[in-house]
């Protein structure tokens, strides 16, 4: 008996030193990333959308947010910043929570289109198939896939939905969101030329303009790494124990930032990353990392497919020295 129970507690003081030494610490890494590139002025600030380019080009934000609940954070953590296409990711899983994975398939796709996030040509080389849910016309179609009695039933949905995944009361930035509906003639014509091929689900002006509200919700990097969580943690939010989507519907979702999250940077990001990944053209990115998890970067100068650098760098980095890449056989 005695025997046994010093071979238990020797076991289990291995095991826990074990666990000691393979946790990584978090806050080190990102305080050496942040370090590490906060001199960094590669990229531009987006300007297409006039009040995007009031932002400092000096922001930068990390956290990280675990699946057991702990956030680890660094930099401009209390600057907020619109989610611009990161809204993408939490209405598609909407979308699929309502309609399931395989209409998310039929009807938005889950291929890359290799070229630029609006491009109308794209859409035109489909005949109307947007290829993702992630593109412009694929986001702006799964808002119009959103099952809802009216305009303000789909907005409500919306917001609450991204509320529950980010443990946060969240508000449209207005000044953002006016700039936006100013210019968003492109984003008007890619929802009309994806009606006119019958792929659009919705009245396409009301589609556009709860998808540009929807961009202009801002978020800080710890709700974003929250919302990241929820999908590291199978659908369930870390912070507030509810599902918040299907379990089994999380590896679709995370498929479709691996194919599109980075726009025409998502093959690059995947071979050197290889994580899935989103970013937004306000600076905000996420990563997840399935069953441990989620690292949000913000820092407003993009490089040319619209990602921004700073938040690519930080990611990379965390990743591998997390040894984070799901190619790697654990
Ligand atoms: O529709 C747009 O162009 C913006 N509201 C969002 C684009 C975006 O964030 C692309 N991201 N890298």
């Amino acid at each position: 008996m005695k025997l046994l129970a010093a071979v238990l507690s020797l076991s289990f003081l291995v095991s826990t030193t074990t666990l000691a030494q393979t946790a990584p610490d978090y806050d080190a890494l990102i305080k050496q990333a942040h370090q590490k590139y906060k001199n960094n002025n590669d990229g531009k600030v987006a300007d297409y959308i006039p009040a995007l380019a009031t932002y400092s080009p000096q922001n930068f934000a990390i956290t990280i947010a675990t699946v057991d609940g702990k956030i680890y954070q660094t930099g401009d953590v209390k600057k907020a910043f619109p989610m611009e296409s990161l809204s993408k990711v939490f209405t598609m899983a909407l979308a699929m929570e309502q309609h399931g994975p395989k209409e998310v398939l039929d009807k938005l796709g889950a291929n890359a289109t290799g070229l630029p996030f609006n491009s109308g040509l794209a859409v035109e080389l489909t005949k109307g198939a947007p290829e993702n849910p992630l593109v412009n016309a694929g986001a702006m179609s799964t808002v119009s896939l959103v099952e809802a009695k009216d305009k303000t039933d789909r907005w409500n949905k919306i917001l609450n939905n991204l509320n529950a995944w980010a443990d946060a009361s969240l508000t449209v930035n207005e000044p953002v969101f006016k700039s936006e509906m100013d210019t968003n003639q492109h984003n008007q014509a890619l929802a009309q030329l994806m009606e006119s091929y019958n792929s659009f689900y919705g009245d396409t002006r009301e589609a556009v303009e709860i998808y540009t509200r929807q961009c202009s919700v801002d978020v800080t990097t710890e709700q974003l790494a929250k919302m990241g969580a929820v999908l590291a943690n199978n659908g369930k939010s870390p912070y507030t124990g509810k599902q918040l989507l299907n379990e089994k519907y999380v590896p679709q979702v995370l498929a479709e930032m691996a194919i599109a999250g980075l726009y025409d940077g998502s093959g690059k990001w995947l071979y050197t990353v290889g994580l899935p990944a989103k970013s937004g053209v306000g600076g905000g990115m996420v990563a997840v990392v399935p069953g441990k998890y989620a690292i949000a970067v913000y820092s407003p100068p993009l490089d040319s497919a619209g990602n921004s650098v700073r938040a690519q760098q930080t990611i990379e980095y965390v990743a591998q020295a997390t040894q984070s890449n799901l190619f790697l056989a654990k």
